[in-house]
C-alpha cells in the first residue's frame, strides 16, 4: 500500500517538474524576440535584444532618456514618440497622457513600451548630451535631522555640463533585503561654474529605497554612478521679477541657481520664499540670508507653518500664498520659480495665477 503512494507522488512529481520545464522552455521562447533595430529621429540606429523595455534598451545603449520615477510608470518623464512598432498603448500609459497626447497617437511611456520587433522613435537631440558619470563620494554633511548635502567628485576627466535648475538621476546600489538598484531624480544644488563635482540636498523619506540607501548606507569614499543632466527647470535669461519658492530639499536647485547669478551677477528683483513646519526644518538661512548683501534686490523669507510658542520665532508664520500680494509689484512682468512636494506646487501655481501672473511664467520641478 505505502509502496503504491510513493509511486502514485513520484508520477505526480514528475509531471509537474515535466509541465514547470515546459513552462519556462515555452516562455523564453515566446519573450524571445531576438535581435530588434531602434531607429532614433532616422539618423541613428542601435541593435538590442529584444524583450526589455524602450527605455532600458535605450539606456543600455547609453542614451538616456529622462526618468524620475526609475521606471515605476509614475512621472511621465520618458514621454517619447513611438512612430512604428510600439505595439497598442497601455492602460499602464494612459492616466499620464494627455487628451491630446492619447489623440495624436504616437506618444508613449518609454518605460512600459516593450521592445519585440523593430522600432522608430523621435527624440529632442539634447537627450543625446546626457551622459553617465562615476562619482566617489566626498563629502556628506547633516544639514537638518532629515536632509543631507552629498558632496560627489568625479571621476579623473570627467566633467559635467549643466544649467543651474537641472537635475541628476542616482543610482542606487543593493541593501538588507533590497536586491535592486533603483534611479531617482535629484537637483543639482551646487552651481554649473564647479564642474568636477557637484552636490545634491537630499531629504529622507521613511520606508525610500533610494533614500534609505543615501542616509544609512552611503559613505564618503563609496563610488556611484549617476547620469544627467536633465530638465527643463532653469532660470530665464530675462530681466523680470523672481519669485523663487521652496520647500524641504526643494531648496536644492533655487540654491544652485543663486549660486550661479553671484558669479555672473544680477540686478533683478528676487523675492525668495521658503516654507517649513518648525525651525529644525531651517537649513542654510544664514547663507541665503547673506545673499541679501550681495544682490541689489534680494530678500529671504523662511516661513513656518508649525512653529510653537516655546520656538520664540519672529518671522513669517503660516503657508507662503498669503505673502505674494505685498510681493508682487508687477505680476505680468514676474516669473516664478517653484520646487517642492506637488501638493505645495499646485497651492502655489494656484495663489500665483490669482495674483495675476501668467501661466507661461511660472516655472516648476515637482519632487512628487
Ligand atoms: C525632477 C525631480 C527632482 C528631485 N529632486 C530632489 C532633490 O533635490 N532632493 C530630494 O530629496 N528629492 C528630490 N526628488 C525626489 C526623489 O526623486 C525621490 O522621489 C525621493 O528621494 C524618494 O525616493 P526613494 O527611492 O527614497 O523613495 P521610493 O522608494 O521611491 O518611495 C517610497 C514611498 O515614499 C513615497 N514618496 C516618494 N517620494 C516622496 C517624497 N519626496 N516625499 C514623500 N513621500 C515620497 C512614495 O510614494 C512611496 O510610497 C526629485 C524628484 C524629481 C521628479
Ligand atoms: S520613467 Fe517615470 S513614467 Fe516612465
Amino acid at each position: 500500500m505505502l509502496l503504491m503512494i510513493l509511486k502514485d507522488v513520484a508520477v505526480l512529481s514528475a509531471i509537474g517538474v515535466s509541465l514547470a520545464t515546459v513552462m519556462v522552455i515555452a516562455g523564453r521562447w515566446l519573450s524571445n524576440y531576438g535581435e530588434c533595430k531602434i531607429d532614433i529621429n532616422g539618423k541613428r540606429e542601435v541593435t538590442i535584444t529584444g524583450g526589455t523595455s524602450l527605455l532600458s534598451s535605450l539606456s543600455d545603449k547609453q542614451i538616456f532618456l529622462p526618468s524620475a520615477c526609475g521606471g515605476r510608470g509614475s512621472c511621465g518623464a520618458c514621454k517619447c514618440k513611438v512612430i512604428s512598432g510600439g505595439g497598442p498603448l497601455l492602460p499602464t500609459e494612459k492616466p499620464l497622457l494627455s487628451k491630446e497626447e492619447i489623440a495624436e497617437g504616437n506618444i508613449r511611456l518609454a518605460c512600459q513600451v516593450k521592445v519585440k520587433s523593430d522600432v522608430k522613435i523621435e527624440i529632442p537631440s539634447s537627450i543625446f548630451n546626457i551622459r553617465r558619470f562615476h562619482a566617489t563620494i566626498a563629502e556628506i554633511i547633516d544639514l537638518t535631522y532629515d536632509i543631507k548635502e552629498i558632496t560627489f567628485k568625479f571621476a579623473e576627466g570627467e566633467k559635467i555640463d549643466f544649467l543651474a535648475g537641472q537635475y541628476v538621476q542616482l543610482e542606487s546600489e543593493p541593501y538588507n533585503k533590497v536586491k535592486e538598484r533603483v534611479t531617482r531624480a535629484y537637483s543639482i544644488s551646487s552651481k554649473p561654474e564647479i564642474n568636477d563635482a557637484l552636490q545634491l540636498i537630499i531629504r529622507y523619506v521613511p520606508e525610500g529605497i533610494c533614500t534609505t540607501w543615501v542616509h544609512k548606507h552611503l559613505k564618503v569614499g563609496d563610488k556611484v554612478s549617476l547620469t544627467g543632466p536633465y530638465g527643463d527647470f532653469y532660470l530665464r535669461d530675462t530681466q523680470a521679477d523672481i519669485i523663487f519658492v521652496a520647500g524641504g530639499s526643494g531648496k536644492a536647485p533655487i540654491k544652485s541657481i543663486l549660486e550661479h547669478l553671484q558669479v555672473t551677477g544680477t540686478s533683478r528683483r528676487m523675492t525668495y520664499f521658503f516654507g517649513a513646519r518648525t525651525p529644525k526644518d531651517l537649513y542654510l538661512t544664514e547663507e541665503m540670508k547673506a545673499l541679501e548683501q550681495v544682490f541689489s534686490e534680494f530678500k529671504y523669507e523662511p516661513v513656518l507653518s508649525a512653529a510653537k510658542p516655546e520656538d520664540k520665532w519672529t518671522g513669517k508664520t503660516g503657508y507662503v500664498m498669503p505673502y505674494f500680494a505685498e510681493t508682487i509689484r508687477d505680476p505680468k512682468n514676474t516669473e516664478a520659480y517653484l520646487c517642492g512636494s506637488p501638493g505645495m506646487i499646485n497651492a502655489v501655481q494656484k495663489a500665483l495665477i490669482e495674483n495675476g501672473i501668467p501661466t507661461d511664467k511660472i516655472y516648476y520641478d515637482s519632487f512628487g
